[in-house]
C-alpha cells in the first residue's frame, strides 16, 4: 500500500526511480512522483499511473543523482495533482514520501498552523514534512542535525510510517524511518537504493537491509547508518535476495494475474519440494522442527488472516480438525485484534500472509505474543515482517506475486496447511497410515493435475464470454469448496467488479435462494465425495428456479455433469486436497471475464496489493 523508491549514488536517480515505481505499482496506482535533488528539490508528480509520471520525466527531465519517489494508494485526501507525494515542508528544502498513516495528523497540524505553517495540502503526510522543518528550524537551538530533527518529529507522531526524506541542505544523504509500513535498503557498489520491498532493487544488487520498527537510517551512496529513533546504533544484518528479475516479469503473458494462474503447477511443486517424501510417505516441515512438540500437543489453533489468506486458513481449519483431530479457530485478523480475544501460552496462533506485511494480520500476530501463544506463520514474501516477526514458519516458495487478486500464493498458502496437517495428524497418532500415505501420494500428483485443468483453459475463456455482462454471481460449495466458493466469489468481484457472493450450498435455501432467476450464474463446487447427493440436490433447487448452473467437478462425475449448463471438469482426487483444483478454473473464469469487461486485471480499482493501513 504505497510505494517508495529511493536512489543515491552516481547514476541519473530518475530513472531507477521510475522503474523502481512501476515495479512497486501493485501497491497502489492513484497517483505517482519523485523529488531529484540537484542544488535545490525538482519535484514532479501527479494523479494517475507511474506511466504518466515517466511521459512528463521524458518530456522534461529532472536531473539529479538523488532522489525519492512514490506510487500512492489514497489514505487521507483524494487522489489528485496536490495530494500526489513527494510532499514538502513550507520553504520547498525538505520534501518526503511516505507509506502509512499518520494518525494525529488533525492535532499536529492544528499545532502547526497556529505557529505560523500553511498546508497546501488533505494529506496526513505534509504534516510530518511541516513538523520535521518547524522542528530542525526552531525546535532546539542551532546544533540540532537533520537527523536529530527528524527523530523529535516521529517521536509525535502517531501511525505508521515508512518514511523516505530530503533535505537541500544535506545533499549527499536520504533519511529513512520505519514504523509499521516496510522498508529496505539495497547496498550496491558506491550506491545505495531504497525501496518499500525488493522488487525494485533486485535487478541492482541482492544485498539488502531490512529495517525494523522503530528504526532511522542515514542513506549516503557509499553506505549507511542505523539507529534507533532514540538514537541507539544497531549493527544490522545484510541479507542475500534470492529473487531474480525474471521472476517479477511478465514474461510474454499479457498480464501478471495469467501469468501467476499459470505458474501454478510450478508453484506448488517448488512449495512441496524437499518437503514431501513419497518414498516414505513422511513429511519435513523445517520452520518447525524447532516448535514442534508444541504444536503437537497444543489444545487449539488460532489461524488469523484477511481477504484470499482467511479463506486458506478457513480450509485450514477444515484440515487440521479433519487429518490432525486439532480444535481450530479462524479469526479475521481485523477482528480478533479489536475484540477480547481469549488466547493465551496454551495457544499456538498461525498467520497466513502473501505479503508478509497485512497492517491487521501482523497486529494480530503481535497480540497473540504479547498474551503468550507461540505464533507460527505462512508466508509468501522471505524476510517480510510477518515472517521475521514470528516464532517459526514456513515459507509458500510461490515466488513473486504481483497480480493484486491473489492466486498461487491461495493454492501454495493450501498445500502448505495440507501438509501441516498431514505432519500433525502423523506426529499425533490420529491419521491412519495409509490415508496419510494416500494424500502424501496425491499431494504429489496435485501439480501435474493442475496443468492439466489449465490446458483446458480455453473452454472456461469461450463460456467466459456467455458471463461477462451478469450483474451477479452465485458460489456455492460444501465441505472443503466452501471455501473455495468464498475465493471464486473474491476473485470474480475484485478483478470484474461483478457482484459475486460464496456461500455453503446449504445454506442458499435460507435466504439467497430468493435472488434465483434465468439471469443468475451458478458456480456449483462439486468436487467432495461425500456431499455429491447434497449437492446434487442443491442444484436441482438452482435449476427448478431457472437459475444458470455452472459446475467445477470431478471428471467422472457425470450426475452432477447431466444437470449442469456449463462443466468444468477436474481430475478427481481425494477430498481434502480438491480445493488446490477446483480454485484454479474459478480463476480462469474471473481473469477472462474481467478482461471481457476492459477491466484492469492486474491493477483493479480501488485495491492495492499489501494491505499495510488498518
Ligand atoms: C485477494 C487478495 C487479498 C489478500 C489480503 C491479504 O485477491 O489478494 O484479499 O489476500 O489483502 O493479504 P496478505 O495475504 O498479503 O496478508
Amino acid at each position: 500500500m504505497c510505494g517508495i523508491v529511493g536512489y543515491i549514488g552516481e547514476q541519473q536517480a530518475s530513472n531507477i526511480i521510475v522503474k523502481g515505481l512501476q515495479r512497486l505499482e501493485y501497491r497502489g496506482y492513484d497517483s505517482a512522483g519523485v523529488a531529484l535533488l540537484n542544488g535545490e528539490l525538482d519535484i514532479k508528480k501527479g494523479k494517475g499511473k507511474v506511466q504518466i509520471l515517466k511521459n512528463k520525466l521524458e518530456a522534461n527531465p529532472s536531473k539529479g543523482k538523488i532522489g525519492i519517489g512514490h506510487t500512492r494508494w489514497a489514505t487521507h485526501g483524494e487522489p489528485n495533482d496536490i495530494n500526489s507525494h513527494p510532499h514538502v515542508s513550507e520553504s520547498g528544502k525538505i520534501a518526503l514520501v511516505h507509506n502509512g498513516i499518520i494518525e494525529n495528523y488533525n492535532s499536529l497540524k492544528k499545532e502547526l498552523i497556529n505557529k505560523g505553517r500553511t498546508f497546501h495540502t488533505d494529506t496526513d503526510t505534509e504534516v510530518v514534512a511541516q513538523l520535521i522543518e518547524e522542528i530542525y528550524e526552531n525546535g532546539n537551538g542551532d546544533d540540532l542535525t537533520f537527523e536529530q530533527a527528524v527523530q523529535m518529529a516521529l517521536k509525535q507522531v502517531v501511525g505508521t510510517y515508512g518514511l523516505a526524506i530530503l533535505h537541500t541542505e544535506e545533499p549527499d544523504r536520504i533519511v529513512v524511518a520505519r514504523k509499521g509500513s516496510p522498508l529496505l535498503l539495497g547496498i550496491g557498489d558506491g550506491e545505495m537504493f531504497i525501496a518499500s520491498d525488493a522488487s525494485p532493487i533486485v535487478e541492482h544488487t541482492k544485498k539488502v537491509v531490512y529495517l525494523d520498527d522503530g528504526e532511522i537510517a542515514v542513506v549516503s551512496k557509499d553506505g549507511y547508518e542505523v539507529k534507533t529513533i532514540e538514537d541507539v546504533p544497531l549493527t544490522k544484518k545484510v541479507h542475500e535476495l534470492a529473487m531474480s528479475v525474471e521472476e517479477i516479469e511478465k514474461g510474454g503473458y499479457p498480464h501478471f494475474m495469467l501469468k501467476e494462474i499459470f505458474e501454478q503447477p510450478r508453484a506448488i511443486a517448488d512449495c512441496l519440494r524437499g518437503r514431501l517424501d513419497v518414498e516414505n510417505h513422511s513429511i519435513q516441515l523445517g520452520g518447525l522442527v524447532d516448535v514442534l512438540d508444541k504444536l503437537v500437543n497444543a489444545k487449539r489453533l488460532v489461524i488469523a488472516a484477511c481477504g484470499t489468506s482467511w479463506h486458506s486458513g478457513l480450509l485450514g481449519e477444515y484440515l487440521f480438525e479433519h487429518l490432525a483431530k486439532l480444535p481450530v479457530e479462524v479469526e479475521y485478523a481485523s477482528e480478533f485484534r479489536y475484540r477480547e480475544a481469549l488466547i493465551d501460552e496454551d495457544d499456538v496462533m498461525l498467520v497466513v500472509s502473501q505479503s508478509g506485511e497485512t497492517a491487521d494480520t501482523l497486529a494480530a500476530l503481535r497480540t497473540a505474543k504479547e498474551r503468550g501463544a507461540l505464533t507460527l506463520g505462512i508466508c509468501n514474501v522471505v524476510g517480510s515482517t510477518i515472517a521475521r516477526d514470528t516464532d517459526a514458519g514456513v515459507y509458500t516458495h510461490a515466488g513473486p506475486e504481483i497480480g493484486v487478486a491473489s492466486t498461487k500464493a491461495f493454492t501454495t498458502q493450501v498445500s502448505v496447511l495440507a501438509m501441516m496437517a498431514i505432519l500433525l495428524g502423523q506426529k499425533r497418532g490420529v491419521l491412519e497410515k495409509e490415508y496419510a500415505a494416500r494424500l502424501i501420494e496425491e499431494l504429489d500428483r496435485i501439480p501435474g493435475k493442475v496443468e492439466q485443468i489449465l490446458e483446458n483453459s480455453e473452454s472456461i475463456e469461450e463460456m467466459a464470454k456467455l458471463f461477462t455482462y451478469a450483474p451477479n454471481f452465485l458460489y456455492l460449495g460444501r465441505t472443503y469448496n466452501f471455501p473455495v466458493a468464498l475465493e471464486g466469489a473474491l476473485k470474480l468481484k475484485e478483478i470484474s467488479y461483478i457482484h459475486a457472493e460464496g456461500y455453503p450450498a446449504a445454506e442458499m435455501k435460507h435466504g439467497p435462494i430468493a435472488l434465483i432467476d434465468e439471469m443468475m450464474p451458478v458456480v456449483v463446487i462439486a468436487a467432495t465425495d461425500h456431499t455429491n447427493d447434497k449437492m446434487i440436490s442443491n442444484i436441482e433447487e438452482v435449476k427448478a428456479r431457472k437459475g444458470r448452473i455452472i459446475a467445477i467437478t470431478g471428471e467422472d462425475n457425470e450426475e452432477v455433469m447431466d444437470l449442469a449448463e456449463f462443466n468444468c471438469p477436474i481430475p478427481e482426487t481425494e477430498d481434502c486436497l480438491s480445493p488446490l483444483l477446483t480454485s484454479i478454473p474459478l480463476q480462469l473464469l474471473s481473469y477472462y471475464i474481467a478482461v471481457n469487461r476492459g477491466c484492469n486485471v492486474d491493477q483493479p480499482r480501488n485495491l492495492a496489493k499489501s494491505v499495510t493501513v488498518e
